[in-house]
């Protein structure tokens, strides 16, 4: 993450100094829009989003002093409401696909792009559940993703060893250290032991990660006993999956290198409301009228192929704490606690139109149904006023 926000920050300089839109973690990972409902729609969104992006920034750099704190944390706002504005063009154009990789690519950029910790509660449909299948990508990229990050979501992760280290025994307390960071790498290994996960900065996460047991005397030999709960019982965190890795001894192969795919077919074909009310941090609000659907869709079968959306290894300042509601009565809010103070009030609007009217039998419709989604062809992209919670 932190090097993504190096970019970022390296990118908003360039914005400032007059070059184009180009921040970290906005680009389209389905840059033809293959396999949704509505692609022109959702192209022509995701178009909407820079403008919006590069306006926000002109507001800001018009409005705050060059090199501030102010500009900089305005300009922040921007790229974060752009990666919550895309998630919205998902919704509207693309929501037979809201298990696909490149969806599950764009949340994670939404939340570490805006230094969110990952939860569940805020985008409702990720990370996807644990049985998705139709239009599902290879691999559950949230999970990798919360895993990885899993040490910024849990209160007291190191209290266990942190108690260990009082007890003064090195052996003890590097056999802690053993369990405690390598059950995150172990749970990712579990659900995608042979995809290329490269797109989330894998080797460096494990490197990283055998960094901090590297004490071990033994080379973490309580993670070869086959038995996951050694750590558990032991010290208290809990591996998933059937299988326990040690990342100092990974067998050969893995991390694997299966480019990531799509499932074929949809996640939804139904969105079972007519119109769902997107509320993300910072501050962006997007009543959303979903597409019907239709015989376009299917989920983009080919290899997905990004540059790098995280590293995994930096720390989010933030926890996002919203909830968003499903369905009919979809009144979502999000919120987040932000560090810093901003001045700047970047307020935009606009209101787009998009296609049909009516809905279209399910034509290409093969899956059942999960969730309740809707119908319809509409976004507004109401007012989304950056900053109201920072
Ligand atoms: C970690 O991975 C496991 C699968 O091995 C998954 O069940 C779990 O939800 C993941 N944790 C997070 C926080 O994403």
């Amino acid at each position: 993450m932190a090097l993504v926000r190096k970019n970022m920050r390296a990118a908003i300089l360039c914005l400032v100094g007059g070059a184009s839109t180009v921040w970290a973690g906005v680009e389209n990972y389905n840059p033809t829009g293959q396999g949704c409902l509505d692609p022109d729609g959702f192209l022509s969104c995701y178009a909407t989003q820079v403008d919006l992006a590069t306006s926000c920034a002109t507001d800001c750099t018009a409005t705050n002093v060059a090199g501030s704190q102010t500009l900089s944390l305005c300009l922040t706002g921007c790229n974060g409401a752009q990666l919550a504005g895309n998630l919205g063009c998902w919704v509207q154009s693309c929501w037979n696909q809201l298990y696909s990789c490149e969806n599950q690519l764009a949340t994670i950029s939404y939340f570490d792009g805006n230094d969110l910790v990952q939860n569940p509660d805020v985008f409702p449909w990720f990370p996807p559940p644990s049985d998705a299948v139709d239009g599902a990508c290879s691999c559950n990229l949230g999970y990798v993703e919360g895993n990885m990050t899993i040490f910024l979501a849990t209160p007291n992760f190191n209290q266990p060893c942190e108690n260990v280290a009082l007890q003064g025994d090195p052996a003890a307390s590097a056999e802690c250290s053993c369990c405690e960071f390598s059950f995150p790498v172990s749970n990712i290994l579990n659900i995608c032991p042979t995809s290329d996960l490269s797109v989330l900065g894998m080797s460096d996460y494990i490197e990283h990660t055998q960094g901090l047991i590297s004490a071990s005397g033994d080379g973490c030999a309580i993670l070869n006993d086959g038995n996951q709960d050694s750590c558990l019982n032991t010290y208290g965190y809990s591996f998933s999956g059937d299988k326990v890795f040690n990342p100092l001894s990974l067998p050969s192969g893995i991390p694997g290198s299966d480019p990531l795919t799509n499932n074929p077919g949809n996640a939804f074909t139904d969105f079972g409301a007519s119109a769902f009310t997107l509320n993300l941090f910072p501050g962006f609000t997007s009543t959303i009228t979903p597409v019907p659907f239709n015989a376009k869709a299917g989920a983009a079968t080919g290899t997905v192929s990004a540059s790098a959306v995280t590293t995994g290894t930096g720390s989010a300042i933030q926890v996002a704490t919203g909830t968003v509601a499903r369905g009919s009565s979809a009144t979502g809010s999000a919120t987040g606690t932000a560090t810093g103070t901003a001045t700047g009030t970047a307020t935009r609007s606009v209101t787009g139109t998009a296609a049909a009217t009516t809905s279209k039998s399910a034509a290409g419709g093969r899956n059942g149904v999960n969730e309740g989604l809707a119908l319809a062809a509409v976004m507004l992209l109401a007012s989304s006023s950056m900053f109201s919670n920072l």
